[in-house]
Parts: C-alpha cells; sequence; structure tokens
C-alpha cells in the first residue's frame, strides 16, 4: 500500500489484517504486528489459517462478508498465534469496497474493547458487573415495593390531576422493577439441563408465545428442513434464546410490523476451531431474519455486552443472556445486519446418538 492510505494503515490503533481472495494475508497493520507478536515480513503472503488460530468458523463467514458485501461481527473468540497466547477478541469482518474478493479482518481484545472497567479482563468485569447488579437489584427490591405502596396509599386521597403523578411513580417503579427482574434471571441461570431436543418444537412454542404477545403485529413464516436431527440443549434455555432473538426483531420492527422468517438448515461444513485441534462440529443452524431497520452501527460490535441497548427502555440484557446460553451449549452465534435484513443465526451440535430417540 502506498499513499494516503499507507498513513491511514499503519496509524490505525486497531489490530487489522488484509486478507486476499486466496485465504492469504495481504497485509497487516503495526497494531496487529503487535498483537500477534510476529512480524508482517513473516506473514505477508502466508496463508491466514497458518498462522493464526481461531476457534471461529471464519471461512465461512468471510465467503458471507464477501457475497453480501456487508460486514459481520462475532463475539468472544479465541484468537492465538505461534507467538502469543489466545486471548479472548471480537472480530470484525469487512469487504473491502473494491471487487478484489479483499476482507479486512479487525481485532479488539476483549481487555481492550472492555467498556465495563479497564484493569481486569473486561469478561470478568462484566460478569462481575452483573454480580454487583444482582446483589443491588435484590436490595432495591424491598424499599421499591415501600415506594409503590405508598404511592397507591396517597393516590386515594388525591384530585384526579395529582394522581397523574402517583401514576407516574407506580409505572416507573414498575419498570425498574422489571429490569431488576432480568437482572437476577442473568445471575440464576443454572448450568443447562441437556438432553437431545427437537428444535422445531422450541420453535413452535417460541413462535406461538410471541404471536399472541409481544409479536402479534409481525408475520411469522417458517422455513424448516424438517430432517433435522435433534440438538443437545436444555430445552427452556434454547426456548428463552428464541423469545429473545425474536422479541428484538419484532421490536426493531416498530408498531407498524414486519416479517420475521425463522430458518433452519443443516450445514456440517462448520467447524469450531480449537487449538489442541477438537473441532467441535455446530451443524444445526436457527436463523431469525427481520426485515427491520438493522443494527444501529454505533452499538453493532457490543450488542452482546451486558447494558447495550439501542432502545429508549432497553436493558441491553436481552443478548448478553443469549450469547451465554449458547455459549454454555457449545454454540455460536453470528449476526449479520444490513438496513432490511438482519440475521440472527444461532449453530448448535447434535445430540450424541445414544440419546436420540427419533
Ligand atoms: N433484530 C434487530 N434489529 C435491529 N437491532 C437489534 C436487533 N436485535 C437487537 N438489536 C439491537 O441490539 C440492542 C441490544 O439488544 P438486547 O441485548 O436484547 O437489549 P434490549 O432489547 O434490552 O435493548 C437493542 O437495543 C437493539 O438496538
Ligand atoms: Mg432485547
Amino acid at each position: 500500500m502506498t499513499g494516503p492510505d499507507d498513513t491511514l494503515w499503519t496509524s490505525l490503533p486497531v489490530p487489522a489484517i488484509l486478507i486476499a481472495q486466496d485465504g492469504t494475508i495481504a497485509e497487516i497493520n503495526p497494531s496487529a504486528e503487535g498483537f500477534l507478536n510476529t512480524s508482517a515480513r513473516s506473514l505477508r503472503g502466508a496463508p491466514v489459517w497458518d498462522k493464526i488460530m481461531v476457534d471461529a468458523p471464519l471461512e465461512e463467514a468471510f465467503a458471507r462478508v464477501r457475497s453480501n458485501e456487508s460486514p459481520l461481527f462475532i463475539n468472544d473468540v479465541d484468537v492465538s498465534s505461534g507467538e502469543r497466547a489466545p486471548m479472548v477478541c471480537n472480530l470484525q469482518i469487512a469487504p473491502m469496497q473494491d471487487d478484489s474478493g479483499r476482507v479486512l479482518l479487525m481485532f479488539s481484545p476483549r481487555e481492550i474493547a472492555g467498556r465495563l472497567g479497564r484493569s481486569q479482563s473486561s469478561k470478568t468485569a462484566a460478569m462481575s458487573a452483573i454480580g454487583m447488579a444482582e446483589m443491588l437489584a435484590h436490595e432495591i427490591k424491598n424499599p421499591l415495593a415501600g415506594i409503590t405502596g405508598a404511592a397507591q396509599l396517597l393516590a386515594m386521597n388525591l384530585s384526579q390531576e395529582d394522581q397523574e403523578m402517583t401514576d407516574l411513580i407506580v409505572g416507573e417503579t414498575r419498570r425498574i422493577l422489571k429490569l431488576l427482574q432480568q437482572v437476577e434471571q442473568f445471575g440464576n441461570l443454572l448450568p443447562p439441563d441437556r438432553r437431545a431436543v427437537n428444535i422445531h418444537d422450541v420453535l413452535d412454542r417460541a413462535r406461538k408465545s410471541a404471536q399472541v404477545g409481544f409479536a402479534a403485529h409481525m408475520t411469522i413464516l417458517e422455513d424448516y428442513d424438517p430432517s433435522l436431527p435433534s440438538t443437545f440443549a436444555d430445552a427452556d434455555q434454547l426456548l428463552q434464546v428464541v423469545l429473545n432473538l425474536l422479541k428484538n426483531a419484532a421490536e426493531a420492527s416498530g408498531k407498524s410490523g414486519g416479517t420475521i422468517r425463522i430458518h433452519t438448515f443443516y450445514e456440517q461444513s462448520l467447524r469450531l476451531r480449537r487449538k489442541d485441534g477438537t473441532g467441535g462440529a455446530v451443524p444445526l443452524h436457527v436463523e431469525i431474519i427481520d426485515d427491520g431497520p438493522g443494527l444501529k452501527p454505533e452499538i453493532a460490535a457490543d450488542i452482546f455486552e451486558p447494558f447495550v441497548s439501542g432502545r429508549e427502555n432497553g436493558t441491553g440484557l436481552g443478548l448478553a443472556l443469549v450469547s451465554k446460553i449458547i455459549a454454555d451449549h457449545e454454540g455460536w452465534i453470528v449476526v449479520d445486519s444490513v438496513p432490511g435484513r438482519t440475521v440472527f443465526r444461532i449453530s448448535l451440535p447434535v445430540a450424541p446418538k445414544e440419546l436420540e430417540t427419533t
């Protein structure tokens, strides 16, 4: 690279690698050299997977970025090179806007990306923030009940006009209570009780409850591969995941409604790459696709973090819970969003043969 691009590239304080169409490393910026603890010279031209170990199905992600010409975000990925220990990162993959088929891979080490504390790993920071919030939630609930009760008592002797104020108190305390319940739900999450589960049963339950509740204004289409084998999951937790995704899709679309497509399919080629070579296959895929406005760019990279919300009354806990549950299931979640089409895809393992009932 030469010219002004060059300065831009070398100044970029984010580790970034430019990958050619054939999967070799075309360029690597100084920040990435530092991050991977290797020189650009030894990396340039080498197949990227010879040099960098990532426990995520990235070839597939690259193909998707190229064909959709839109960026992709992957959360919580272990990245290591021969020269450095694995580090948890969020990845951003973006297509180059020049028809060259090259893609830009950027790493946000979670230690740097952390929003909730700089001194320790942001993952633990976020988790301890949750722990603290949980404790607070417990402490706040009692006085909150007192406040609501007092407001309701007061209301009995007030004029209609003044009652608007007590209604406000009651309404807002109810909102706080809802937030606290979500925080507690997060903290109370048990390890999954995993069995052989028919994904479509879970999806049907989620769709039905969505359609009579928060997604009554949406059209929900099913696009299922009925031959999918069972997955190995805690059905209740999986239901929670699907409900949260449907709810976000419905909320993003606004009052006027929209269409959500639930797509399931089998795709064996997707594998998690682990450093020790044991790749857990995650061939069962569920996509929740909506035609809403898409992720707001300023939060797109952080949506799986707790307390990151792009909505007025959001708690930012929905996707954090989703991400935790999917990780507990040794699965994957990927989001791919452009205005008019947002896809959340979860990828799950197949139930062990001896558990398969159908
Ligand atoms: N399908 C979607 N379309 C557009 N934006 C979305 C979608 N799903 C999630 N988001 C964005 O991600 C944010 C975080 O979602 P979530 O963790 O569920 O928290 P909350 O719904 O409480 O805001 C949302 O506030 C919204 O801005
Ligand atoms: Mg939500």
